[in-house]
C-alpha cells in the first residue's frame, strides 16, 4: 500500500481537479455531490490526513471536536472560510486554508451584471419576451434607470470590492467605499474612490451599494433593518458576497414597501432556501450563488487546494493558510 495521504472531498469537483487529487493522494471522492451529513463527515474522516470542504460543508465547533486527530488540515475549496470555526481548529491544532485571488475577476464580473440588471430591468424584459406577451415597441415602456454618472458604494474594499470598482468606473460610476480600514492612498488614486469612515452616512448617499465584505461575527447583519432604512428610495443593493451580511427579512420588507428601488442578490441568508416574499418582487435579480462559477475558476481554485495541501504534506507553510502552524 502506498503512503499518500487520505484526503476527504465532500463534494464533486471538476474532473480535471478530480483527476489532479487522484495523482498524487488518496482522495474519497462524492461523486453523486451528495451534502453529508454532520455524522457522515466525522466518519469519512476515519484514518484521512486532510479534508476539502466547501462553503456547504457547517464545520461547527462541535463537528472540528468530533474529527479524528489524524485530520492535520482543512483545505478550503473556497475563499470565504465562515462555515468553519476557527478557534476550534486551532484548538485542535488544524490548519485552514482558502483560495483567494482566483474568485476575484469572476465575482467581480457577476456583481458588476447585477448592477446593471437591476436598474436596466434584465431579467424582467428578458420574462417577458419569453412568456409571448411583448406586443411591440413603445416610448414609455419598460423604463429603467441610468446608471452612467451614479454613485456606488462598496463596503469591503478588499480584493473583490477593487475589481469591482475598476468595472464600475468603466461604466462611468464614482467609486465610495467602506471598510475596516482605509485601503493604501496608491489604491484610493487609482480608483478615484471616496472612503466613508461612517458605514451609515455612505449608505444615505449612495446610489448603488454593492456588498463584498466577508460573513464574521462583526459583519453579521451589517445592513440591519436600521440602516436600511438610511437608504434613498432609488437606491438598489447587490450582494454577492453572503447572504448573513443583510438582514434578509428587513430587505425583503424595504423591497416591498419602495424604501428603495431594488436588489440583486446571488446569496441569501438561509441558502439555499430564498425568503417567498422575496420570489414574488419584481423588483429583484434573484441568483443561486453563481458569482465564481466559471469553469477557469474552479480549475484555479482545485489547483490552489492542490497547492496548499503538497506545501503543508512537505512540511512548508501553505501559501493561502488561515490560521495553523507548520507540524
Ligand atoms: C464558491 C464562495 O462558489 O469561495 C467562496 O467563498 O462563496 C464561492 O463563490 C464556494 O464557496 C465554493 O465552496
Amino acid at each position: 500500500m502506498s503512503d499518500k495521504p487520505v484526503l476527504v472531498v465532500t463534494r464533486k469537483l471538476p474532473t480535471v481537479v478530480e483527476e489532479r487529487l487522484q495523482r498524487d493522494y488518496h482522495p474519497k471522492l462524492n461523486p453523486n455531490d451528495r451534502l453529508y451529513s454532520s455524522d457522515e463527515l466525522v466518519g469519512l474522516c476515519d484514518g484521512a490526513s486532510g479534508m476539502m470542504p466547501c462553503h456547504t460543508e457547517q464545520l461547527t465547533a462541535e463537528v472540528i471536536a468530533r474529527l479524528p486527530a489524524s485530520i492535520k488540515i482543512i483545505a478550503n475549496f473556497s475563499v470565504g472560510v465562515d462555515h468553519c470555526d476557527l478557534d476550534a481548529a486551532r484548538k485542535r491544532g488544524i490548519t485552514v486554508t482558502n483560495t483567494p485571488d482566483v474568485l476575484t475577476e469572476d465575482t467581480a464580473d457577476m456583481t458588476m451584471a447585477l448592477i446593471l440588471a437591476v436598474p436596466r430591468r434584465l431579467v424582467e424584459g428578458e420574462r417577458i419576451v419569453r412568456s409571448g406577451d411583448w406586443s411591440g415597441w413603445s416610448p414609455t415602456w419598460m423604463l429603467g434607470h441610468r446608471i452612467f454618472g451614479k454613485r456606488l458604494g462598496i463596503i469591503g474594499m478588499g480584493r473583490i470590492g477593487q475589481a469591482v470598482a475598476r468595472r464600475a468606473r468603466g461604466f462611468g460610476l464614482s467609486i465610495h467605499y467602506h471598510n475596516r480600514n482605509r485601503v493604501h492612498e496608491e489604491i484610493e488614486n487609482e480608483l478615484e474612490a471616496t472612503y466613508w469612515e461612517s458605514l451609515d452616512q455612505m449608505l444615505a448617499h449612495m446610489d448603488f451599494v454593492s456588498v463584498n465584505c466577508p460573513h464574521t461575527p462583526a459583519t453579521y447583519h451589517l445592513l440591519s433593518a436600521r440602516r436600511l432604512k438610511l437608504l434613498q428610495p432609488h437606491a438598489v443593493i447587490v450582494n454577492t458576497a453572503r447572504g448573513e451580511v443583510i438582514d434578509e427579512n428587513a430587505l425583503t420588507q424595504v423591497l416591498q414597501s419602495g424604501d428603495i428601488a431594488g436588489a440583486g442578490l446571488d446569496v441569501f441568508e438561509h441558502s439555499p432556501a430564498v425568503n417567498p416574499k422575496l420570489l414574488a418582487l419584481d423588483n429583484v435579480v434573484l441568483l443561486p450563488h453563481m458569482g465564481s462559477a466559471t469553469f477557469e475558476g474552479r480549475g484555479d481554485m482545485g489547483e490552489k487546494v492542490v497547492i496548499n495541501i503538497q506545501t503543508f504534506v512537505d512540511d512548508h507553510t501553505p501559501p493561502d493558510r488561515v490560521i495553523g502552524d507548520k507540524f
